[in-house]
């Protein structure tokens, strides 16, 4: 199988050394393309590599057929649609470490630059004129910074400053008291950042929430004189707003690297003084962009090759400790899964899942969405994988419940998964057994022993004398040769269960034959 990778934006070419050295893999790079052709020519390709420039439209995702991955070569997602890649099951991965420093230091650069009106001068100086006067800036000793999103970026940022003597005051909805004092800067809301800074940076990501997080309002609180600095997302500022307060006089500068739209070449304020920009440079640094490209194009080879990725997107992700544990459960999910779809009669509303055992301790969303993954795959085959399973679920109305009890039920480990339909609750369970592998163990409330694979038949039927002999006629008549068999019933003469394991295929003929047989009223076949 050969997997071919597109690279839709620069990249350094040393960070994707993984992916031009990992066997089976073709990859082309071509980065100019409009969505509309971008959508055209995605098709083919298993993964799409982007940085912030290629806009991954819920077009280009509907026609990528065969598309498993889109990885993300920074941080932002902003430019991919998320929905659209989760409803299709494709993962999106990013490399959110790489590029923290580069973009810290570009905001320093920003600050310090503002703050002596550096590219001012330097312009002015480009076009011969020697002018000590205009350029007179402030210090940033005693200055308070104003941080808006304490993640990694803005604590590098704070930190930076602080090396700067300036005071920092800084607002993250997961920036608590006791934390901010660890770093030796103020924790405050974002109204008291506005009233008291002198620079203010913003490092959130670009959200419903954050959109124009400093707007008109925002502006009129701040300190007169004020500096502003974006290298987070273009939005999170008021591009209007702040071209007034800086008109105003209000706004004494700002230092933007990202914009509303970009590429920001021709927007009233950059005709401002005040003002000084780039091109969305804050990542732009060989050790960023190799750092970058290396975690994603490793992520790549890894996923595709059927392992785990680091920084999954739209999946919960998991410390490597936390999925080795629920790892070598996948497999025996998925068929529990597969084999209560195949029981369950009509349309599936909820489907409970309980963990028992020392595994109830594990982090087991994973186990869940390899379970629903297995219960929906009888009705949309391929279409369903573990990143879509839940939204599919959800967007079929079933309930998904996950329960956990640490007291161990007759095994080390046991999961059952239990479907409900207006007909019905159907329930399986299965446990790995030490040196033996997997194992199903219950099947309703009958005990069984059986390995999850191959062609299985489920029978219900009375317990009766014969019922079995004709079974085995049947099956030895249809050419089906039994592998083994196991036997059980609630009462004697009431319903029993034969569950088989088979060398060939049950189809739908056999099954008819099989119910026409006295004593026999259910034949279900199972293909593991
Ligand atoms: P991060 O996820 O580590 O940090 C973001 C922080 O914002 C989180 O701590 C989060 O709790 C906080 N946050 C969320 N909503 C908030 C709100 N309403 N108010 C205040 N804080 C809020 O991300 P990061 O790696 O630090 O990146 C920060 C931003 O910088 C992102 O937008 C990213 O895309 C951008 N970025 C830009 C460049 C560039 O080239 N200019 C480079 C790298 C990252
Ligand atoms: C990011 O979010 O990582 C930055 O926008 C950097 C980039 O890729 O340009």
């Amino acid at each position: 199988m050969t997997y071919r990778v597109l690279i839709s934006d620069p990249l350094s070419e040393d960070g994707i050394y993984p992916l031009r050295q990992a066997e089976g893999f073709e990859i082309t790079i071509d980065t100019e393309h409009t969505p509309e052709e971008l959508a055209a020519k995605i098709a083919p390709y298993h993964a799409l590599v982007v940085r912030s420039q290629t806009q991954v439209t819920r077009e280009i995702i509907e026609s990528a057929k065969n598309l498993r991955i889109i990885a993300r070569a920074g941080v932002g997602v902003d430019n991919i649609d998320l929905d659209a890649a989760t409803e299709q099951g494709i993962i999106v991965v990013n490399a959110p470490d790489g590029n923290t420093n580069s973009a810290a230091e570009h905001t320093m650069a920003m600050i310090m630059a503002l703050a002596r009106k550096i590219p001012q001068a330097f312009n002015s100086l480009k076009n011969q004129i020697w002018d000590r006067k205009s350029f007179i800036g402030v210090e940033l000793k005693n200055k308070t910074l104003g941080v808006i999103g304490l993640g990694r970026i803005g604590a590098e940022v704070a930190a930076r400053a602080k090396g700067q003597r300036m005071s920092v005051i800084a607002y993250d909805p997961f920036l608590t008291e006791d934390k901010a004092k660890k770093l030796g800067i103020r924790c405050g809301s974002v109204e008291d950042i506005i009233k008291a800074a002198d620079f203010i940076t913003v490092h959130t990501p670009l959200m419903k929430e954050t959109k124009h997080l400093l707007n008109k309002e925002a502006f009129a609180m701040m300190k007169d004189g004020v500096q502003i600095i974006n290298c987070a997302r273009g939005g999170i500022i008021d591009e209007d707003a702040l071209y007034d307060a800086i008109v105003e006089g209000k706004v004494a500068g700002a230092a933007l690297d990202v914009f509303e739209t970009e590429p920001f070449v021709d927007h009233k304020l950059l005709t401002l003084p005040e003002v000084i920009a780039t091109p969305h440079l804050g990542a732009s640094t060989i050790e960023a962009q190799e750092s970058v490209a290396i975690d994603v194009s490793k992520d790549i080879v890894n996923f595709l090759n059927g392992g785990s990725v680091r920084n999954p997107v739209n999946l919960p992700s998991l410390s490597k400790e936390a999925l080795a544990k629920v790892e070598p459960f996948f497999d025996l999910v998925d068929k529990l899964g597969v084999f209560v779809s195949r029981l369950a009669e009509g349309v599936i509303e909820e489907i409970n899942i309980y963990y028992s055992g020392e595994l109830a301790e594990s982090d087991v969303r994973p186990l869940t969405r390899n379970t629903v993954k297995g219960i929906l795959k009888r009705n949309l085959g391929h279409h369903v994988n573990d990143v879509n399973a839940r939204f599919l679920a959800e967007r079929f109305g079933i309930k998904v419940n996950e329960h956990k009890s640490t007291t161990p039920k007759g095994f080390s480990n046991l999961i059952t998964v239990e479907t409900t339909t207006e007909k019905g609750v159907r329930s399986v369970a299965g446990t790995l057994l030490n040196g033996l592998g997997a194992r199903i163990v219950r099947v309703d409330n009958n005990l069984v022993d059986v390995k999850p694979a191959g062609h299985l038949l489920f029978i219900k039927h009375i317990d009766q004398p014969g019922a079995i002999g004709r079974v085995g006629t049947l099956l030895a008549k249809e050419n089906i040769n039994i592998a083994t068999m196991q036997v059980g019933r609630s009462t004697v003469g009431g319903n029993a269960i034969m569950m088989l394991t088979v060398d060939n295929q049950v189809n739908e003929e056999n099954v008819e034959h099989l119910k026409m047989l006295e004593d026999i009223f259910d034949a279900i076949p199972i293909d593991l």
